[in-house]
């Protein structure tokens, strides 16, 4: 399956899109035809600093070389590089309705923090651009991305019904941690949140300590589970095994559950999981990054030029 995936260089990455689709990554790059792609049109969405963006640019690559991305097995590269991403936005946005845009949560959500720009509203389409120029069959997202995969596959057979068969239609690829909330238990876990919220790639040993240790619980007795609780114990799951989880569960059915004895055995299950990738991230200079996201763009420029002659002639541009 030829797979395709993006990640904003905004904020830093954390447990949520690690579980949630970075970890997936790394996975599907042994079996599948994988292209990754640091979405630097897509941040500038909303306010961003032009003097640090290259260096958020570089940084975010390295988390995902530090997670196992690996440059021989998938391609990674940063949208910017490759100019058909935003032709073929524009050539989208012609075949996407007002209404269809006025749909979309994370553009009501986020319209509410931020100023209602045209870009922010027009972000799903260019993420549709993304996919479809190079013919992208798996899409591995958090489930906050599935309605903006779902707006892909209408423009997909849309384009293919309006023009001609061009487009496979894509889906979203879930894992079982799709959503992983906040530490504070209400709503996911992301990096617009106050930071003791998450948890970083990047925490320290002692902040994830810390950060666990004043995650949100509900009392352990009270009949029904809280959903804070069971994001812990799920991530729990995660990091140190179903047995352990299991365990956990079946404390907290009894009314026996300890807090003190779970949380530091979860603060030390992620602590594990996440101090070789920070090893490894140390271990990445500036110009390997450079590297790998020129050589990235070489290899993709051929193939995104040659989709949008198709696409063209498909709309009638090309002249005999
Ligand atoms: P973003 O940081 O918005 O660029 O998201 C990058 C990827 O991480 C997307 O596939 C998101 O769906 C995924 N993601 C972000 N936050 C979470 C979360 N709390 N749980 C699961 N997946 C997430
Ligand atoms: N919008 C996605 C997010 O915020 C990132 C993204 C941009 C993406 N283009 C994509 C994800 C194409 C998958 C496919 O998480």
């Amino acid at each position: 399956m030829k797979i395709f995936s993006g990640i904003q260089p905004s904020g830093e990455f954390h447990l949520g899109n690690y579980l949630g689709a970075m970890k997936n990554w790394v996975k599907l790059q042994e079996e599948h035809d994988c292209i990754f792609c640091i979405v630097d049109l897509h941040a500038i969405t909303v306010d961003y600093d032009p003097a640090t963006y290259p260096q958020r640019i570089i940084n975010a690559t390295k988390d995902a070389l530090a997670v196992g991305i690996d440059p021989k097995k998938s391609i990674l590269f940063r949208q910017s590089d490759i100019k058909e991403h935003a032709e073929l936005a524009w050539l989208l946005n012609t075949i996407t309705t007002i209404g269809e845009l006025n749909r979309m949560t994370q553009y009501k959500e986020k319209s509410e923090k931020h100023e209602q720009r045209v870009g922010l509203f027009d972000y799903p389409v260019l993420m549709a651009a993304d996919i479809l120029i190079y013919h992208a069959e798996g899409v591995p997202v958090g489930e906050d991305q599935t309605q903006h995969v779902e707006l892909a596959r209408d423009l997909a057979g849309r384009f293919n019904q309006k023009f001609g068969e061009t487009f496979p239609i894509p889906k979203a690829l879930l894992t079982e941690t799709k959503r992983v909330m906040g530490l504070d238990g209400t709503g996911k876990m992301s990096k617009s949140n106050s930071p003791s919220t998450y948890i970083a790639l990047s925490d320290t040993p002692e902040i994830i300590r810390k950060k666990i240790s004043s995650a949100t619980t509900d009392d352990g007795k009270a009949t029904e589970i809280s959903q804070a609780t069971k994001n812990l114990i799920g991530l729990l799951e995660v990091f140190a095994g179903k047995d352990r989880a299991d365990y956990y569960i079946k404390e907290r059915e009894a009314g026996t559950i300890k807090y003190s004895e779970f949380k530091p055995e979860l603060a030390e299950a992620i602590i594990k999981e996440l101090e070789p990738i920070q090893k490894k991230r140390a271990e990445i200079s500036d110009d390997d990054v450079k590297e790998i996201l020129a050589d990235g763009a070489i290899r993709l420029q051929g193939i995104a030029a040659k989709n949008m002659i198709d696409i063209k002639q498909k709309m009638g541009f090309v002249i005999e």
